[in-house]
């Protein structure tokens, strides 16, 4: 098992070329099911999770090719309509292949999927979505499978009881090639939708509303390929921002999409570090310690603060001056990095959704293990900010979601090895 060996205490410093985002790299990739052609995704981070989707879409008889960061998919001669338990468990975005699928041929058999453990994360609202828009969906033997009854799914008014994020997707994935109109009520805003609309468009598909909470789809009969560059990850941006902040440093961010990072910007500012926006570019200087955040850091949908983002910025606030207070509203148990954040030397109090953070002067290095992917990239930062040497095991939880971190901690003189 692969661990980082990080030698903290070393102030970031350097400009750094963000990746493509992994959260909207994974539907896009799913939506390619649909066009029947040859697509081609530009700034596509290659990631452990992206590699599972790949092996989902080379299963399903699509060929799937990366090089430089560029993902061609050709999904002209799909055969099979059944994604394996194994791969399923591999990545909580399996199931949104299930809309592609459907969408594609009007059957497929899926299972529960797994990713990070966050609380439970069940799929019951894209389940039902799907039976809305003429579903036929039974479970047998752990399996779920699915036949569109008349052939083909139809259009469907369908009111989410929660802004969620990965159903909207699968409904706009059935919905684009289904007969008729579909309207999707109260889907979440986030940014990684509207790319996945914008990819859709891009093949011919008619959507309009997203980034609102009202998205309506109108079924085409087919798509076609394109060509098509993966907007840039807001989560792994706000992370380098966050290690650089907590080790008090200076960053460029190059290749940013800095208007949907402004939720987590506008928090860190009230840190005292220096942020400046260009173009796609984040400035960011940081001063030699962190004021605590006084308002609570609630996270929500976008445009709220993201819950992705949170434990990265809790990192950042353990050697803050004074007392910040986080409320965890997504999730049920997102709060799985603090046990390691205190190991090294952190006041933090968690009761349910609410987790107070009291600022220490300093944190010290120790071996501490991933739990999950954003909790994991929290203990990365963590440790650049620590007096001495931390050892991260765990580290296939970073993998999912940081291309190659230790390189671009490296790159901005953080002193971080994998071994
Ligand atoms: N939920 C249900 N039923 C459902 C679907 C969701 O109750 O059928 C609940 C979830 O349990 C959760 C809430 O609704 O409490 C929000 O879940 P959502 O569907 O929005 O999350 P997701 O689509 O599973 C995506 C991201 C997550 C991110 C969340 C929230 C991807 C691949 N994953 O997950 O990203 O935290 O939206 O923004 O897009 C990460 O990158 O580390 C990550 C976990």
């Amino acid at each position: 098992m692969q661990k980082l060996i990080v030698n903290g205490g070393k102030r970031l410093r350097g400009e750094l070329k963000l990746q493509g985002s992994k959260n909207s790299s994974l539907p896009i990739m799913a939506a390619a099911i649909l066009c029947g052609e040859e697509c081609r995704l530009d700034n596509c981070p290659e990631l452990t999770d992206i590699y599972s989707a790949a092996r989902i879409l080379n299963g399903l008889g699509c060929k799937c090719r990366f090089s430089d960061n560029t993902a061609v998919i050709d999904s002209a001669d799909i055969n099979v309509t059944e994604i394996p338990e194994k791969l399923m468990r591999e990545m909580r975005s399996s199931i949104i292949f299930m809309g592609a699928i459907l969408g594609r041929t009007g059957e497929c058999t899926v299972s529960m999927p797994g990713g990070c453990e966050l609380g439970s994360r069940p799929i019951d609202m894209h389940i039902s979505a799907m039976r809305r828009m003429g579903v036929d969906i039974r479970e047998n033997h752990g399996k779920i499978i699915c036949r569109a009854v008349s052939g083909k799914a139809h259009g469907a008014k369908i009111s989410l009881q929660f802004p969620s994020v990965g159903a909207p997707e699968t409904i706009i994935l059935c919905a684009v090639t289904a007969d008729g109109e579909t309207v999707i009520n109260n889907a979440a805003r986030e940014p990684e939708i509207c790319d996945l609309c914008g990819f859709l468009r891009a093949c011919g598909a008619e959507i309009s509303g997203d980034g609102e909470s009202r998205i309506v789809i109108k079924g085409k009969n087919r798509l076609h390929g394109c060509e098509y560059r993966i907007m840039p990850d807001r989560i792994a941006g706000a992370t380098y921002l966050a290690m650089t902040a907590a080790t008090g440093g200076e960053i460029i961010l190059t290749d940013a999409c800095v208007a949907e990072t402004e939720p987590f910007i506008s928090v860190l500012e009230q840190t005292g570090c220096s942020i400046i926006t260009y173009d796609d570019r984040i400035y960011l200087r940081s001063g030699s310690r962190l004021r605590a955040v006084r308002d609570r850091i609630r996270t929500m949908p976008h445009p709220g603060f993201p819950t992705d983002a949170q434990a990265v910025i809790m990192a950042a606030l353990v050697t803050a001056d004074g007392t910040s207070v986080f409320e965890e509203n997504i999730f049920d148990c997102r709060y799985r990095h603090t046990d390691a954040l205190v190991k090294m030397g952190a006041d933090i109090q968690v009761l349910r959704k609410i987790a107070v953070v009291k600022g220490v002067p300093e944190l010290h290095g120790a071996n501490i293990e991933a739990t999950d992917l954003r909790g994991g990239a929290a203990m990365a930062a963590a440790a650049l900010a620590a007096e001495g040497v931390s050892e991260i095991s765990g580290i296939f939880h970073i993998d999912r979601g940081y291309e190659k971190i230790e390189n671009a901690v490296r790159l901005l003189g953080g002193d971080m090895r994998r071994v």
